[in-house]
């Protein structure tokens, strides 16, 4: 059987290769992490599907690289509009596969999906351009061209979300791709592929393979014939990619993990400080943006812990399609027992949990209660590796300089969060984080104009307006003399 229906949508379970479905003779089986639905036998991509891939997306690609940013961008339009006019089946698929809260795929991640096509199409055609500039009379012209096959691997989180901020800009550029979603969750990227058959986009231009990362996405990211690599994910398959990619020198654009801090002031408005702090459970802590360090002020530390605590015990726990739930379920029983795993350790060692630190038990199956790790011992686990669930630490400071310290004392550099009532002294300490995004009295503000990636581990290059061509597109630079010309 090749379709699965969800949410009343008809949804192939076979890969998206040159406009046909392909099945694999190995498949596996998914399932939804809210009740352990069968959600099919999904096609297990290996060596040969990877190849075919790659290769639709190469014969593809000079007739949509010749098209130009408008022609490419009335398609890429359209598709916006099919994402928005299939939001509902959209967001109920996403939350069956990945456990998200229905509410936020209906509101806020598909309407974003839409946006991400929209953005990068409309940004192609009317921003991307660089003033000319002279040299000794000399024009600087300045250009983005395609250039080629970019694969695409993303994680399960965000699957469409984060899928689409790399499709859009990619196929805006000129290029064609081949995108590897995530094995958990393969179900969205399998509509969106038909979304773009209807859009009118040219078979080939937009691949999907399904299957592992060690199987069909190694053989993707090692192939000569491509042009372009973006993850998505963690550290360590961002290291084995970037041996695959070695070999052939293919750039590589990587958004990988985070342990932010989110810094509350003495002077900060501590309500708001702990409704920040407690949005930080959101998607049951599945955020690579997460602020999963709270480091306090030592004088607001107890007036903040109890303002925190109040509002995170009222935080609902159950199925993400209840309108009233604020945490789903974990992704999957291997990443539930990961996320149980850290937290087993910490008690081992004697750390505090002061709330949660266990399953939901009256909720069965992958729900893990809110936990939060009062004052961990500095480098211990809990507190310096991604747990990637819902486990906050908090952590009191004394100054600025140890607050800084602790806020960037961590291998990682992808966001922070910042609590304070004082603008000159907020801009002292953003001034000194280091971060690729930082939040001040806010979080989770994205503008797809602003630059967003990783400092230190959490990544290589920036994504969003430019910066996303920037990679995209090869960058070219030709300089016309003002001498020589017959006219
Ligand atoms: P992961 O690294 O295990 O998997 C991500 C993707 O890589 C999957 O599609 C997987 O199949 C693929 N993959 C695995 N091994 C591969 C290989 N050898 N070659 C090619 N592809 C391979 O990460 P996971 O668990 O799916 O996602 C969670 C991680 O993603 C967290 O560490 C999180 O911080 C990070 N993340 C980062 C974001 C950012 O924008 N910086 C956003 C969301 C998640
Ligand atoms: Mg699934």
């Amino acid at each position: 059987m090749s379709f699965i229906e969800v949410a009343g949508a008809k949804i192939d379970t076979r890969h998206y290769i040159g406009g046909q479905r392909v099945a694999s003779s190995q498949t596996y089986t998914n399932t939804s992490p809210i009740d352990g639905t069968f959600l099919g036998e999904i096609s297990r991509g290996g060596e040969v599907e990877a190849n075919e891939a790659v290769a639709a997306a190469k014969r593809a690609f000079p007739a949509w690289s010749a098209l130009g940013p408008a022609k490419r961008g009335e398609l890429l339009l359209r598709l916006a509009e099919l994402v928005e006019e299939n939001i509902e089946t959209l967001a109920q698929l996403e939350t069956m596969d990945n456990g998200s809260l229905l509410r936020s795929h209906r509101r806020g991640v598909m309407p974003r999906v839409a946006l991400n096509i929209r953005f990068f199409a409309e940004w192609a055609i009317n921003e991307l351009k660089h003033e000319s500039f002279e040299t000794r009379g000399h024009t600087n012209n300045i250009s983005w061209d395609p250039s080629g096959v970019a694969v695409l691997i993303t994680p399960w989180n965000a699957p469409l979300m984060l899928a689409t901020w790399k499709i859009g800009p990619a196929l805006a550029s000129g290029d064609t791709v081949v995108l590897k979603p995530a094995e958990w969750t393969p179900l969205s990227a399998s509509f969106f592929a038909d979304l773009t058959k209807q859009a009118g986009i040219p078979d080939g231009v937009f691949n999907v393979v399904q299957g592992f990362g060690r199987e069909v996405g190694a053989v993707l990211t090692a192939h000569p014939d491509i042009a372009r690599i973006s993850f998505t994910g963690s550290v360590p398959t961002a290291k084995v990619i970037a041996h695959a990619a070695a070999d052939n020198l293919t750039p590589c654009s990587f958004e990988l993990g985070g342990k932010s801090p989110l810094l509350v002031f003495a002077d900060a408005d501590l309500d708001l400080a702990a409704e920040l702090a407690v949005e930080q459970y959101d998607n049951a802590g599945q955020v690579c943006l997460s602020g999963t360090r709270i480091l306090v002020h030592e004088d607001v530390a107890d007036a903040f812990a109890e303002k925190f605590r109040e509002r995170a015990l009222k935080l609902k726990q159950g199925d993400p399609r209840d309108p009233e739930t604020d945490i789903g379920p974990q992704i999957h029983q291997v990443h539930f027992d990961r996320i149980k795993g850290f937290v087993d350790r910490a008690k081992a060692e004697g750390q505090e949990i002061v709330m949660g630190g266990e399953p939901n038990d009256e909720l069965g199956g992958l729900f893990f209660k809110p936990t939060l790790v009062k004052n961990p011992t500095p480098g211990s686990e809990i507190v310096t590796a991604e747990v990637f669930g819902p486990v906050l630490c908090m952590q009191t400071f004394k100054t600025d300089t140890e607050a800084l310290e602790m806020a960037n004392g961590t291998e990682f550099g992808l966001a922070a969060v910042v609590v304070s009532g004082d603008r000159d002294h907020a801009k002292r300490i953003t001034d000194e984080l280091v971060a690729g995004t930082i939040w001040v009295n806010c979080f989770f503000v994205r503008d797809l104009r602003a630059p967003f990636g990783g400092s230190k581990k959490s990544g290589v290059g920036r994504e969003g307006g430019n910066w996303s061509f920037d990679f995209y597109a090869d960058v070219k630079n030709t300089v016309v003399s003002p001498n020589g010309w017959k006219e």
